[in-house]
C-alpha cells in the first residue's frame, strides 16, 4: 500500500486528507450511515455538509452484560438493533463506518467481530467505510487486523479502507489520506470530485521519497513510534490511576479513554460540561465524551503522543484539580438507563439518530442538524 500511496492507482485515490475520502465517499451511498458510538466526532460535520447523511448511532455503554466480553464492546446484535430502529423511524441505512483501531476507545476489532461486520453489511447491501488511520499506532497486546489483509471480503465491491498521514506519522499538516475501493463508480466519482482536494505534486513527490526508506521505517522508526507511545500510554495510565481515574483497556491510537463519573457534580452532560470547563481552566484540554457522542457523561479522552514531561504536568494539574471535590459528586447510577443517554435510547426519538453533538472546534453550531456539545 505505501509505496503506491503517493499516486493515483487502479484502485487507490490519494487526496488531501483522510477526512474529505470519507465525505466524497460518502456522497456516493444516501440517507443514512450505521456507526458506534462513541466514535471521532468529526465524521458527522463531514458526512453532513458534503452528502446530507445522517449518523445512526449504535450507543455502546459501559455496563458490562453476559454476551458483551468488556465495556463499549460492539456487537452485531447491536448493529442490528440500531438498523432496524432507523428502518422503523423511515431511514435509509446506506452505510456502515468503523473506525480501527477506533477513536476514541483505543480498541480493536478481534478479527471475528470484523468478519461478522462484514457478514452484517452484505446482509442488507451496505456499504462498510473501513477507516484504519491509526493503523500503525498500536502498542498493545492485540492483534491487529486490517481488512486488506482478509483473505476474502463478502462483498469486495462495497468494502472500502481509508488511511492517511496525519496519525500513524504524526503528519496532520500535510493533509494526505487514501481511499483503496474495488468499486469503479465510487473510484470515478471521488476522482471527479478530488479535483478540489487534489495533493499537491511536490508534497506527493516527499511522500513517496520518505516511504520508499522501508528499511528505516521498519527498524527504526515503526519501533521507536511503538516503544515511545507504549511508554507514555503507561505513564499516564499509572498517574491517571493514582488519582482514582480508570481508564478503558487501550491497544491502539494516541490516546486513552477515562472514566471521571465520580468527579461529575451530577451524573449529566452539563456537569461534563462543568468538569471539562474546571479541567481547561486549570490549563489541560481534554476531550469531553459528549465530543464523541457517547451516550453516557463522564467519559474523557486525553491524548498522551507527547514529551513525557507533558504527561507528567497533565498529571500533576489534574491531582490539583480534582482532589478535595469528590465531596460535590453525587454517586454514579448503576445503570446507564437512569441517565439522560438512555433516555434518548429508549425513546427512540430522533435524537438517538441525528446526533445533537459534534466537535466545536469545526464551529458548525449555525446547522441545525450539526449541533455543538
Ligand atoms: C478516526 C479518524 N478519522 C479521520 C480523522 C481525520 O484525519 P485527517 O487529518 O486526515 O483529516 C481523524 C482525526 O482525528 C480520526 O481520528
Amino acid at each position: 500500500m505505501f509505496t503506491n500511496a503517493s499516486r493515483i492507482q487502479n484502485n487507490v485515490t490519494e487526496m488531501n486528507s483522510l477526512s474529505k475520502s470519507k465525505t466524497l465517499l460518502c456522497v456516493r451511498v444516501l440517507d443514512g450511515f450505521l456507526i458506534p458510538a462513541p466514535y471521532y466526532g468529526g465524521i458527522n460535520s463531514k458526512t453532513w455538509l458534503y452528502g446530507g447523511m445522517q449518523p445512526v448511532h449504535v450507543p455502546l455503554f459501559s455496563e458490562v452484560t453476559n454476551e458483551e466480553s468488556h465495556p463499549f464492546q460492539l456487537t452485531v446484535e447491536k448493529l442490528e438493533t440500531a438498523y432496524q430502529r432507523a428502518k422503523e423511524q423511515g431511514i435509509r441505512v446506506r452505510a456502515l463506518i468503523l473506525i480501527n483501531p477506533h477513536n476514541p476507545l483505543g480498541d480493536i476489532y478481534p478479527a471475528q467481530l470484523l468478519k461478522e461486520c462484514l457478514e452484517f453489511a452484505h446482509r442488507y447491501e451496505l456499504h462498510v467505510i473501513m477507516d484504519e488511520i491509526y493503523m500503525l499506532s498500536i502498542y498493545g497486546d492485540s492483534t491487529f487486523t486490517s481488512i486488506l489483509s482478509l483473505e476474502s471480503l463478502p462483498d469486495p465491491d462495497r468494502t472500502h479502507f481509508m488511511w492517511g498521514f496525519s496519525k500513524d506519522f504524526g503528519m496532520c499538516g500535510i493533509r494526505v489520506g487514501i481511499l483503496y475501493t474495488r468499486n469503479h463508480a465510487v473510484r470515478e466519482a471521488v476522482n471527479q470530485l478530488a479535483v478540489f482536494h487534489g495533493c499537491p505534486g511536490p508534497v506527493q513527490h516527499v511522500l513517496r521519497q520518505f516511504l520508499s526508506d522501508r528499511e528505516w521505517l521498519d527498524n527504526v522508526f515503526f519501533p521507536t513510534n511503538r516503544r515511545r507511545l507504549k511508554e507514555a500510554q503507561n505513564i499516564l495510565v499509572n498517574g491517571l490511576a493514582e488519582i482514582g481515574i480508570p481508564v478503558l483497556k487501550s491497544s491502539g491510537g494516541l490516546y486513552v479513554w477515562a472514566d471521571f463519573r465520580k468527579f461529575l457534580k451530577s451524573q449529566t452532560f452539563e456537569a461534563e460540561m462543568d468538569l471539562w470547563r474546571k479541567i481547561l481552566d486549570g490549563k489541560l484540554l481534554i476531550s469531553p465524551g459528549k465530543a464523541f457522542c457517547c451516550y453516557e457523561p463522564g467519559w474523557f479522552r486525553l491524548v498522551f503522543s507527547d514529551t513525557v514531561d507533558k504527561i507528567y504536568l497533565c498529571i500533576q494539574r489534574l491531582q490539583q484539580m480534582l482532589l478535595d471535590k469528590t465531596d460535590e459528586t453525587v454517586p454514579i447510577s448503576s445503570s446507564p438507563k437512569e441517565n439522560e443517554c438512555t433516555e434518548l435510547d429508549d425513546s427512540i426519538s430522533d435524537s438517538y439518530i441525528n446526533t445533537s453533538v459534534d466537535d466545536a472546534s469545526e464551529g458548525y453550531s449555525h446547522l441545525k442538524k450539526i449541533a455543538v456539545f
